[in-house]
């Protein structure tokens, strides 16, 4: 039921991991496509919001400028027949009979496209609408078991999942709504089901920039990817560079999994406070990226990104990707 590994991506991402730059696997019959050396990765949320009527998960799949995608949101912990709830507001909503979560058979179809070009699809739980607590640790549990039945390599479940036989990379921790109870064992349940998967799965967490984050907690010392969100709070544009460094010292002396630390931007003005120009953005990248746990850059969303030129004509994505040249 589930694709078989692609050692590439796996290759990929394992350098990455390890600190060594990637380099291409060559594959029999296959032109080979030069990889761009660069300090870090690029991340764009997407599924939320549509500018263009041509915006799919495969179009930002396909953008070079794009590494990780991240889909937003799992947005309902535990709704109808006590399973999670699903919304990609902007791209799909054909709803599963009694449940919150919704078919979509593209987003499956799409996913596998992103895996198969080395790219990771991660799914975003909760986000601004997910007003849901983790009462306890069954409720984490359960939580988790859900999750990996729906979009992970559990069974059980097959008849209910989204994205079908697609099965994601991992899941991104979005909590917003003040309490941090739970987390921490949604990791650990989740990182045992990924010991016997197919392939290597990942967990990251979006904490807002003030130091302790009041809704993810502790749980930001167990991730593998942390999308510190550097606006919409003091700690945005002039006081960016001190809060990523003081970010960098506690993952340093309290982080378990050697965590990556990604500086998150809005994708366009308008969208938010704290926005960064395109030349803004990368001058703060250019202070923070020799950090040993500096792991790239990352944005709210990847359609406003790809529909924010700078006067050159520059795709907000596109000058992620130079900041970290
Ligand atoms: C996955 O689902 C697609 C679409 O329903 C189907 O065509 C394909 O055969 C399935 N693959 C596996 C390995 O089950
Ligand atoms: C983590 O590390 C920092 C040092 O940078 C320390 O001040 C902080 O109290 C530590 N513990 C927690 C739980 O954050």
């Amino acid at each position: 039921m589930f694709p078989s590994v692609l050692t590439s991506i796996l290759y990929l991402f394992s350098a990455f991991l390890s600190g060594v730059h990637a380099a291409a696997l060559p594959v029999c019959g296959a032109p080979q496509k030069p990889v761009v050396s660069t300090r870090g990765k690029t991340v764009a949320y997407f599924g939320q919001v549509r500018d263009q009527p041509t915006d799919s998960l495969s179009k930002f799949c396909a953008d070079s400028s794009v590494d990780i995608v991240v889909l937003a949101f799992s947005h309902i912990i535990k709704g109808k027949k006590g399973l999670p709830g699903l919304n990609l507001a902007g791209y799909c909503g054909d709803p599963i009979e009694g449940t919150d979560l919704i078919n979509c058979p593209e987003f499956g179809t799409d996913i596998k496209e992103c895996q198969a070009q080395g790219k990771l699809v991660l799914l975003s739980l909760q986000g601004s609408m997910g007003t849901q607590t983790l009462s306890d640790d069954s409720a984490a549990c359960e939580y988790a078991d859900n999750l990996w039945k729906l979009f992970g390599e559990g069974t059980g479940l097959d008849s209910m999942r989204p994205f079908g036989n697609a099965t994601v990379d991992g899941f991104d921790i979005d909590n917003e709504n003040g309490n941090p109870q739970g987390w921490p064992t949604l990791i650990s349940e989740l990182r045992k089901k990924f010991t016997s998967a197919s392939k290597r799965y990942y967990i990251s967490a979006a904490p807002q920039c003030p130091r302790p984050d009041r809704s993810i907690g502790r749980a930001v010392y167990l991730v593998d990817f942390l999308f510190i969100q550097f606006y919409n709070n003091y700690c945005q544009t002039t006081g960016l560079v001190s809060s990523f460094n003081q970010w960098s010292e506690d993952i340093a002396a309290n982080g378990t999994v050697g965590t990556k630390l990604f500086a998150g931007f809005l994708a366009a003005s308008g969208k938010g406070t704290g926005y960064a120009s395109h030349s803004e953005m990368i001058g703060y990248i250019s202070q923070i990226k020799d950090k040993p746990n500096f792991g790239g850059v990352s944005t709210w969303d990847a359609s406003c990104a790809n529909n924010n030129m700078d006067s050159n004509g520059r795709t907000f994505l596109k000058a992620m990707r130079d900041s970290l040249l």
